[in-house]
């Protein structure tokens, strides 16, 4: 942990909660406080409520495990299918002409689904993957643009009981091969290329050399969605479109045990490699189904857009799962929300008349820099609640949403939850909770959060500390795969038998969340988050790079822009040259996300007597701040430098 800055007092008095409105309150899945009651009384009987609404194939005998902490089981001896409660069960219910997934592409195109078609063309994938061999347990990775082959390839994994590892489509072809490498996934789908404002990006060809590299892949199922060429290999490359032209369109879910894994979702952490995030079957879906009812206040007619790209956890739990076991419409769209032009998103939610709006603060910042005029031109009169998520948004970014999106209408759930909680875990519920600008308010129901001092103590009100779980909830995450130790040290060393979230906190008088981001060397980039390790194994295995410290500056728009502090090797010359060179190789290494915004050359970094890079010294410098206590340093004289160069800039 790197903080120090216990003692800091914070207050809210300034804030006016808004309340809210009537006409929302009336008609709203929960308007009173008896969910928290209820869950207060006993949070394992809510749960053991919530589990009830899902179909099972046989019912668990034990609610949970928590005997051998911090691995956690739930639903124990518990049997069901993720893909059966998404879609058999609301064809079975009546539901079979609703519309499941409705999906439109960059270029304008658009494709619906209903929840019968939608179940054929699972299962339809999942005779495909069966006939290539996978089986239950088997690992497939699915690297993809936003296209619905991405949702069907995840939802017949789960049919079939496979584990899928989704690897976000702006992730480089080599950080895709440490990804197949670690989970040893037999089967990769992904696609031609894929259209990025007017443009497209080839996907399977400029992978072609890194999946020689990877011996556990078999088959590569390609869908063909841009056109752009590829050499098709023998004996491994399939079409998408020839295999399923093949196979019969009944497939019967297989029935899963509740602890069997689901997913694995690669996320970063604290040093160069990549987590493995395993989650499991029951929890998971109770968790993610529950959450998205109260939080999402689901109604029949909604039609809900996540604009979180599949690949991260927010597509997992909040575009697929948590929609589909709800029975709701989910919206998905392929491109970004400046192409053709600055107001997509808006026409995309009057033409689609979306009900339900979830984005993340960064985007909201950069809607409000072009400018209230944009979405004024569009008729967003459907819009009846708006959601938030991957990092705090700032007060002023809240009230423009509030006013220019929601009309002062809608209400903001503002939601904190990590790739490993799974599941949205403090939030306002829509109905009930008034809101305050900048606070996720309030534990989700039977969710035990807490902010605690260095010894566990739970903080006073205004007084910052860290942010804990303190007992087991169903979508947590099991463990690290392949990696116990890891999950050990990283979530449940800090605070014996309680979570460690690794976000600062402050709680106020009346109990609402401040979430103050990360403790942690892990940046937050536009809502994504990135490990400054990762970024610099990245920078030193450069042949001209010796040493490399890399720090988030506050940026305006993204949260954090990555700035790195480089060592060159002996007769290296820094120039403009090799900053160009060294971005792109980071690009190369991880993904676009990932380059740096600024890199510096120095002859030094500061670094403790013991060795440890200080980074806090060089987040002061670049935020042109007073400069923290240097007594420890080193060598001061190296900080003088540094601050002199950047100055220059
Ligand atoms: C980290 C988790 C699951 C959401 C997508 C990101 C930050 C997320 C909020 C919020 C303040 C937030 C935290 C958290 N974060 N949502 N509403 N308010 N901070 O998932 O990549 O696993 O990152 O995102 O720092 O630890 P992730």
């Amino acid at each position: 942990m790197t903080d120090s800055n216990h003692g800091d007092i914070f207050n809210d008095d300034h804030v006016k909660p808004f309340m809210p409105p009537d006409e929302f309150k009336n008609n709203s899945q929960v308007n009173d406080d008896s969910l928290y009651r209820e869950a207060q009384k006993d949070r394992y009987a809510f749960w053991n409520r919530m589990a009830d609404g899902l179909d099972w194939i046989q019912k668990w005998d034990k609610l949970i495990d928590d005997g051998t902490s911090p691995y956690f089981k739930w639903f124990i001896n518990g049997k069901l299918n993720v893909s059966a409660n998404c879609l058999d069960r609301h064809v079975e219910n009546g539901l079979g002409n609703k519309k499941a997934l409705v999906f439109e592409g960059e270029q304008g195109d658009s494709v619906e689904f209903t929840y019968t078609e939608l179940l054929k063309e699972v299962c339809k994938f999942s005779n495909v993957l069966k006939n290539l061999g996978v089986n239950k347990g088997d690992a497939v990775t699915i690297w993809m643009p936003m296209v619905p082959e991405a949702i069907i390839a995840m939802l017949a994994c789960t049919r079939i009981g496979a584990i899928h590892s989704v690897v976000f489509g702006g992730f480089s072809p080599e950080a895709l091969k440490d990804r197949i490498l670690d989970s040893k996934s037999k089967i990769l789908v992904t696609a031609d290329g894929a259209f990025r404002r007017g443009k497209t990006i080839p996907m399977l060809d400029s992978a072609r050399e890194e999946l020689e590299k990877c011996p556990s892949i078999e088959k590569v199922i390609i869908i063909e969605r841009t056109g752009t060429p590829y050499n098709k290999k023998d004996n491994r490359d399939l079409l998408y479109s020839e295999l399923i032209a093949e196979v019969g369109e009944n497939f019967a879910p297989v029935a899963m045990d509740a602890e069997d894994p689901l997913f694995i979702l690669y996320s970063s952490g604290t040093t160069g490699k990549p987590k493995g995030i395993l989650h499991t079957t029951g929890g998971y879906l109770v968790g993610v189904n529950a959450t998205f009812r109260y939080v999402f206040d689901h109604r029949e007619d909604d039609i809900f857009w996540c604009t979180a790209d599949v690949g991260w956890i927010t597509g997992h739990s909040y575009i697929v799962y948590g929609p589909l076991s709800n029975g709701t419409t989910t919206f998905i769209y392929e491109g970004t929300p400046d192409y053709p032009a600055r107001d997509r998103f808006w026409e995309l939610i009057e033409k689609y008349k979306i009900t339900v709006f979830y984005t993340a603060p960064t985007a909201i910042r950069s809607f409000m820099r072009w400018g209230s005029h944009i979405p004024a031109g569009r008729d967003l009169s459907s819009l009846r609640l708006l959601g938030s998520v991957g990092e705090p948004i700032n007060p002023e970014a809240w009230l423009w949403y509030h006013e220019h999106i929601g009309k002062g209408r809608c209400p903001i759930v503002d939601t904190w939850w990590q790739t490993e909680t799974g599941m949205i875990m403090i939030t306002p519920l829509p109905g009930v909770t008034p809101l305050k600008p900048g606070s996720a308010t309030k534990p989700f129901p039977g969710i035990d959060a807490d902010v605690v001092d260095d010894r566990g103590n739970s903080t006073e009100p205004g007084q910052r500390g860290f942010l804990v779980i303190k007992s087991p909830w169903p979508a947590m995450l099991r463990t690290l795969f392949e990696d116990q130790e890891r999950y050990e040290v990283t979530y449940w060393k800090q605070y014996p038998g309680i979570y460690f979230t690794g976000d600062g906190a402050w709680k106020d008088k009346d109990g609402y969340f401040w979430i103050m981001g990360r403790v942690d060397d892990v940046l937050n980039v536009s809502g994504h988050r990135i490990g400054t390790m990762e970024v610099e194994s990245a920078l030193v295995d450069h042949p001209s790079v010796a040493e490399a410290a890399v720090i988030g500056k506050v940026h305006e728009i993204k949260g954090h822009a990555i700035t790195a502090f480089v060592t060159l090797k002996e007769g290296v010359e820094g120039n403009d040259e090799l900053v160009k060179e060294l971005k792109s190789h980071v690009g190369k290494r991880i993904g676009a996300i990932a380059r740096p915004e600024d890199i510096f050359f120095t002859y030094e970094l500061p670094k403790t007597r013991s060795g440890k890079i200080m980074r806090r010294l060089l987040r002061d410098i670049a935020e042109k701040r007073e400069l923290g206590d240097v007594t420890t340093l080193m060598d001061p004289q190296v900080v003088a430098s540094i601050k002199d160069k950047y100055g220059e800039k």
